[in-house]
C-alpha cells in the first residue's frame, strides 16, 4: 500500500502565517502538522508516501526532506493549480500505479491514529473506505449517509441541508478503482474535482464503499483557534522529559518536555508544555498548554495556552494567552520614550530574586491579559 498526502492550498484562514509558510508546516507540540501526518501513516505500516504540493514545494521539501528521518520515503508531486482533491489523485497516477493507497489531507490531525480503519480496509478491500466523524456543522464538509452495517449509501459535498452529521475528515483508503471514478467526474460548482464526487460515483456504480467512524479527537488545523486547540490536545499526551539545563530555583511541574540545549533560569514551566532545543527561558512563567519552539528567548515573560515559533523572542511580555507568535518575531515591553534614558539601565524585574516567576507587578501591561497573533519576523514594542 502507498500513501498520498495532499499538501497544497493557500491557507487563507491561517493568515498571517500562511503568507510566509505552508499551513501544513505550522507546529503542533513543536512538530509541523505534516510531520504528525507522515508519522500517523508510518504507524499503519505505509512508508512509500507521495506528497502533493502547490507552490510551496521548496519549504515543504526543506522541512521533510526525503522522509528518511521519519522512517518513510517521500516523493514530491507538484500540482500547478488547485483543481481539487480528486485532481491530486489524477496527477499522482504514475506514482500510485495499481497499488491500494491511503489518502490523507496534510492539515488534518487525528492523534489517535487510524490503525483500526486500515485493518478493516486491508481485510475487506472495499473500493473505498472513508473515515467519518460527528460534527456540529456538517454543511461545511463532505457528508455521508451510512447504513447500519457500515456501507455508504450516499455522499454529498457540502450539502445545504445535510441528512446526517457524519463528516468526511480527510482520510480515505482506496483500491485502484478510484482512478476510473476520478476521470469520470466533472468539476463542482467551486470549479474543483471533488474526491467526494468521485467516491459517490463508485457508490452509484454499485461498488462497495464503507465508512468507519472515528470517535477520537480530530481537527482540521485551518484557523489559528484550531491550531491552538489541537496544540492543547497533543501536549496533553506528552511524556515528561527534561534533557536540559534547569537551575535550582526553577520549578517544572506536570508533563513537560524541555529539549536538549534549552536553558531554564529562575523560571516556572507548568505542563503540559514543551520548550524547544536551544531556547532560553529566564525569569518567566510558561504554561500550561504552551509550546515554545527552538532557539527562542523568553525573558521576564508570562504566557500560557500559546505557541511560540522558532527563533522568536519575548521580553517583559506578561499575561499572554491564546497567542501564536511567528518565527523570529520579537516582542518587547520597553520604557516609555521620555523615560528611556533613566529607565534603560534598570530593566530588571521588580520582584525579589526567586519570586520573579509569578510576575504580577510592574508596568501597566503586567496586570492585563493579551492575545497576540503575530506573523513571522514581526517586531512589536509596547511602551510600559
Ligand atoms: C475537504 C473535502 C471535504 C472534507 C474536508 C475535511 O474540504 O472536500 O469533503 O470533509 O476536506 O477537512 P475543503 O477543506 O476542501 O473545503
Amino acid at each position: 500500500m502507498k500513501a498520498l498526502v495532499l499538501s497544497g492550498g493557500s491557507g487563507t484562514r491561517l493568515r498571517p502565517f500562511s503568507y510566509s509558510m505552508p499551513k501544513q508546516l505550522i507546529p503542533i507540540a513543536n512538530k509541523p502538522v505534516l510531520e504528525h501526518v507522515l508519522t500517523a501513516i508510518r504507524d499503519i505500516g505505509v512508508t512509500d508516501i507521495g506528497i502533493v504540493v502547490g507552490n510551496q514545494l521548496r519549504a515543504i521539501s526543506a522541512a521533510l526532506g526525503d522522509g528518511s528521518a521519519l522512517g518513510v520515503r517521500s516523493t514530491y508531486i507538484q500540482q500547478t493549480e488547485p483543481l481539487g482533491l480528486a485532481h491530486c489523485v489524477a496527477i499522482a497516477r504514475d506514482f500510485l500505479g495499481d497499488d491500494d493507497f491511503v489518502m490523507y489531507l496534510g492539515d488534518n490531525m487525528l492523534p489517535e491514529g487510524v490503525a483500526a480503519v486500515a485493518a478493516e480496509f486491508r481485510a475487506k478491500r472495499p473500493a473505498a473506505q472513508v473515515v467519518v466523524h460527528k460534527v456540529p456543522d456538517p454543511q461545511a464538509f463532505g457528508v455521508a449517509e451510512v447504513a447500519a452495517d457500515g456501507s455508504v449509501l450516499r455522499l454529498v459535498e457540502k450539502p445545504a441541508r445535510p441528512r446526517t452529521d457524519l463528516a468526511l475528515i480527510g482520510v480515505y483508503f482506496f483500491t485502484p478503482a478510484i482512478h476510473e471514478a476520478v476521470s469520470a467526474i466533472e468539476p463542482s460548482a467551486r470549479g474543483e474535482l471533488e474526491i467526494t464526487d468521485a467516491i459517490q460515483w463508485l457508490v452509484a456504480r454499485g461498488e462497495t464503499v464503507r465508512a468507519s467512524e472515528y470517535s477520537g479527537y480530530w481537527k482540521d488545523t485551518g484557523r489559528v483557534e484550531d491550531v491552538l486547540d489541537c496544540n492543547r490536545e497533543v501536549l496533553r499526551t506528552l511524556t515528561r522529559s527534561v534533557a536540559a539545563d534547569v537551575d535550582e530555583v526553577s520549578e517544572i511541574t506536570g508533563p513537560v518536555v524541555v529539549e536538549p540545549g534549552a536553558r531554564v533560569v529562575r523560571s516556572r514551566i507548568e505542563g503540559p508544555a514543551i520548550i524547544g532545543a536551544g531556547t532560553l527561558v529566564e525569569d518567566s512563567h510558561v504554561g500550561p498548554h504552551t509550546s515554545v519552539g527552538s532557539h527562542c528567548v523568553l525573558r521576564d515573560t508570562r504566557l500560557d495556552d500559546s505557541i511560540v515559533l522558532d527563533g522568536a523572542s519575548l521580553s517583559r511580555v506578561r499575561g499572554l494567552y491564546g497567542s501564536v507568535i511567528g518565527r523570529s518575531a520579537a516582542i518587547a515591553t520597553v520604557p516609555p520614550p521620555e523615560a528611556a534614558p533613566e529607565a534603560a539601565p534598570e530593566a530588571a524585574p521588580e520582584a525579589a530574586p526567586g519570586a520573579a516567576t509569578g510576575v504580577t507587578t510592574g508596568p501597566r501591561m503586567a496586570s492585563s491579559r493579551h492575545r497576540l497573533v503575530v506573523g513571522d519576523h514581526t517586531r512589536i514594542e509596547v511602551a510600559a
